[in-house]
């Protein structure tokens, strides 16, 4: 870097929100840099966390299925063998492949990579920890904070990544283990607890609360998943607190009792995934040199236009208010650049679509049953299972149903909830007509290919005001 030049935007962090903003920024004509430590770029998504994962819950979920799932279908197979290590190898060549094409697009956009640690010294100066050793600085006439989170740890459980792990060691373990308990149903729970249990362990998750899933599940389809899943072979503890966990000697015992108070229970296993959440991370950032303050959750506090206090430095992805998910921070990314260089921006985050990535996957968009309940909102509720779908018929693969809730009076889309093959892909549909205003007859009176998975989507949308017909 050099240090008498000034940026027009200099970016802390190299992940799905700094990568995205350098590119537009550059695209854009601003002069920018984008300085990261970990020494590739993409963050927790491309390295350690969507990427990975979904690598492994591909390959783990097709040697699966090759183990329990073809006879029926006319494929005879023998000895079928897990060999982890080229798993493992697979799952790294697509990190590898992906976080170098970051790179390349960084020079074809003339952004600047700086790799090492940045710290705020003023208001306009970042200094940087570099990699390969030694220090710079470079200034900013705006200054984007994209700094991510990180796992939250669970008191009294020192992580190793070895026998006590969070995703990141849960995506490069060494060998199956024999039990594993996993503390958070949520997404990384259910995800890993996924990944590993096809992969022969024997999975224990304890949840806190009464239902999988985390934050805006809707309730039938979480209902559902723990139906699916512990057909599987998972094992569920529900209302269930885990207490204090202990590492020392062989494998790791937690204790465990009801939320509301009970017997306690010790749980024995080789390895425990913490998966309780993340928080935002500026360790070492140097917030306090600029007067920066962060929320009780330690969120960076912003405006409307990813302001901090500082007009001129701004924050978006994970380290800020919002789910904690890279397609959120990647819409982020083109509005903060947007309000950078022509003055506006917009992000719509009524239409921001979760999917878990299980088998069946999990997806959804809007408001769920609970959530509207509690607001008081009249609405109609239109489903349609897979199993009265001609396609998911074909396939053998007929688990879960797609449920539609729109509007009662004006039949509005409000929110679609799927379980079941391809909801991630399917749940895109249903963000555009959310995203349009659409109501549940619009998509209903939309042709939709025969045979296709979507056509439980456009049934359901029938269902809502009228009836479907396959069901
Ligand atoms: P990050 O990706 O965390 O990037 C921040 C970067 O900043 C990091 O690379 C860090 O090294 C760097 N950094 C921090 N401090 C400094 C500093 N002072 N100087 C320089 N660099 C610094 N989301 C989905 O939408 N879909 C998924 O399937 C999905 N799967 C996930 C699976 C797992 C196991 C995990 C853990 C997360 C998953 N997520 C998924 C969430 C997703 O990874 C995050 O929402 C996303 O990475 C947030 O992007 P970010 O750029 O805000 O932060
Ligand atoms: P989460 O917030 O989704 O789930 C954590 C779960 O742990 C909650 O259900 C909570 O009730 C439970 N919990 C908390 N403390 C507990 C305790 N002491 N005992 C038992 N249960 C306890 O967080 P998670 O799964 O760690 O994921 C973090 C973030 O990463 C999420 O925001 C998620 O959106 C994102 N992510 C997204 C993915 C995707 O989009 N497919 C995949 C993986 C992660």
């Amino acid at each position: 870097a050099s240090e008498a030049e000034e940026k027009d935007l200099v970016i802390i962090g190299g992940g799905v929100a700094g990568y995205v903003a350098a590119i537009k920024a550059g695209q854009s004509g601003l002069k920018v840099a984008c300085i990261e430590k970990r020494g590739s770029l993409g963050g927790t998504c491309l390295n350690v966390g969507c990427i990975p994962s979904k690598s492994l819950l591909n390959n783990s979920h097709l040697y699966h299925q090759i183990l329990h799932d073809t006879k029926n279908r006319g494929i005879e197979v023998g000895d079928v063998k897990l060999n982890l290590p080229a798993m493992m190898k697979a799952k790294d060549t697509s990190v590898a492949g992906l976080t170098k094409g970051i790179e390349f697009l960084f020079k074809k956009n003339n952004v600047e990579y700086i790799k090492g640690t940045g710290a705020f010294q003023d208001e306009h100066t970042v200094a940087v920890n570099l990699v390969e050793g030694g220090e710079t600085t470079v200034r900013g006439k705006n200054i984007l904070i994209a700094t991510g989170s990180e796992a939250t740890p669970f008191p009294g459980l020192t992580i190793d990544e070895k026998k006590v792990i969070t995703s990141t060691g849960a995506i490069a373990l060494e060998e199956v283990p024999k039990k594993m308990t996993v503390i958070g149903g949520g997404i990384i729970g259910l995800e890993m607890a996924s990944v590993w249990s096809r992969l022969g362990s024997e999975v224990t998750v304890v949840e806190y609360l009464g239902q999988i899933g985390g934050p805006g599940m809707d309730k039938d389809v979480a209902k559902q998943a723990q139906k699916l899943l512990q057909k599987q072979g998972m094992k569920f503890k529900l209302n269930t607190k885990v207490t204090a966990g202990d590492a020392e000697g062989e494998g790791v015992k937690v204790t465990v009792e009801a939320a509301k108070g009970g017997k306690e229970e010790t749980l024995d296993a080789d390895v425990v995934l913490v998966a309780i959440g993340r928080r935002p991370y500026t360790n070492g950032l140097g917030l306090e040199n600029i007067g920066l303050e962060v929320d009780e959750r330690g969120r960076v506090i912003i405006d409307q236009e990813y302001r901090t206090k500082v007009p001129h430095i701004r924050a978006i992805g994970d380290v800020t208010f919002g789910p904690m998910l890279a397609h959120k921070a990647e819409e982020e990314s083109v509005a903060v650049v947007e309000y950078i260089s022509k003055g506006y921006g917009h992000v719509n985050y009524g239409a921001i679509p979760s999917v878990m990535y299980t088998h069946p996957e999990v997806a959804w968009v809007g408001q769920n049953e609970q959530e509207l309940k509690a607001a008081n909102v009249k609405y109609n509720v239109g489903q349609f299972p897979f199993s009265a779908n001609s396609r998911a018929k074909t396939n053998l693969d007929t688990e879960g149903f797609v449920k539609f809730i729109s509007d009662a009076e004006t039949d509005r889309i409000l929110g679609i909830h799927i379980i079941g093959p391809n909801a991630g892909e399917m749940i895109a549909e249903g963000v555009l007509a959310l995203e349009y205003g659409a109501s549940s007859e619009d998509v209903a009176r939309t042709s939709h290919a025969h045979p296709t998975l979507s056509e439980a989507f456009k049934e359901a949308a029938m269902a809502t005001y009228d009836k479907a017909v396959h069901y």
